[in-house]
């Protein structure tokens, strides 16, 4: 085993498990996209990205935050989205090498967004370069993707990794979208493998005991944190099998900027919390890139009981490096059970 993977094997055995959360890099190179590729609804984008979006968004923080991530050591890291800013198969190149350059495929999990699927493309060309950061520790997928016929990204999801006694379930709300509108959708398919997923998890949770259940996606799953536009189209059925099966944690981007919400669900109240973007140079504190350490610890003699911490790492555009936030900007956050 790759030495850089030692921590995600002994997460299995440990009684603390740590999870970083990074979202929405956005990480562009459009220097080399050709005519032909621009020739749809990347236009708009690509011309508002040169005017405006670029002077908000460094990628010398996305260096940064690879060297802090190292120094901080968690034993898994899962990115929730919007890696890529048009979803050029270009940027898929170069967000390939970032991951390389973050840690192994083992230790890292991504949930695509919106971004990622700009316009429909060919899988071979973007995400079939992600595909060892979208695996899953248990099969859920489609038939005709078992058989090695993976036309779409989405036919992977959910995805779950197991992490000693802790439970990664990875969506994809990714899908293109019309001109100026930034939906996410999960669609029927993928909600009703997150149903098997869910009794799959049930039946384990019987033989070896609990597991504490973290939901990741790019888009909110609630209304009211990012507008009509933005919004995750079938957030509601989302919801309803959250509530019904359960789950600890839920984790997002999507809205740029760190927002705290609840969902109460059969088994735990669970945090709803959204990070801001990881390359972001906006000063104000909600708003500036940051990312967010989970420390999950398990207790009671039958490993049944948990208690969640949560600590965010602020860049300072001054210092250009992460640091640990100061109470005041690292939110409400509280134990989830
Ligand atoms: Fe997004």
């Amino acid at each position: 085993m790759d030495k850089r993977c030692s921590r995600h094997a002994a997460a299995a055995g440990s009684n603390v498990l740590t999870l970083a959360h990074v979202s929405d890099p956005h990480l562009a190179r459009l220097e080399d996209a050709t005519p032909a590729q621009l020739l749809n609804k990347r236009i708009l984008g690509y011309f508002k990205w040169r005017l405006q979006r670029h002077g908000k968004h460094d990628p010398s923080i996305a260096d940064a935050l690879v060297r802090d991530i190292h120094e901080t050591d968690p034993c898994h890291t899962v990115i929730t989205g919007d890696i890529t800013h048009l979803g050029l198969p270009a940027e898929f190149r170069n967000a390939r090498r970032w991951l390389e350059r973050l840690g192994c495929a083992e230790k890292i999990s991504i949930t695509p967004g919106n971004h990622d699927s700009y316009v429909r493309t060919r899988f071979s060309q973007t995400f079939a370069l992600w595909l060892e950061y979208m695996k899953s520790d248990l099969n859920f997928m489609d038939e005709s993707a078992c058989a090695g016929e993976i036309s779409s990204h989405q036919s992977l999801f959910p995805t779950i990794r197991l992490l000693g006694s802790t439970a990664l379930i990875g969506l994809s709300s990714s899908t293109p979208s019309p001109l100026h509108v930034a939906t996410g959708k999960i669609g029927n398919e993928q909600l009703e493998r997150l149903e098997r997923l869910f009794l799959t998890l049930e039946e384990m949770e019987r033989k070896r005991g609990k597991l504490f259940r973290i939901v990741c996606l790019h888009h909110p799953p609630l209304e009211g944190l990012v507008s009509h536009r933005k919004r995750l189209v079938d957030g509601g059925k989302l919801i309803h099998i959250l509530k019904k099966h359960g789950c600890h944690l839920i984790l997002h981007g999507h809205a740029h900027r760190h927002t705290e919400a609840a969902l109460e669900t059969s088994i735990a109240k669970a945090p709803v919390i959204g990070a801001p973007s990881a390359t972001s140079t906006e000063p104000d504190a909600a708003r500036r890139s940051a990312w967010f350490l989970y420390c999950i610890h398990v207790e009671g003699k039958k490993r049944d009981r948990f208690s969640l911490a949560v600590k965010k790492r602020m860049y300072h555009l001054e210092k250009k490096s992460f640091s640990w936030a100061e109470e005041a900007d690292a939110g409400g956050l509280e134990p989830a059970c």
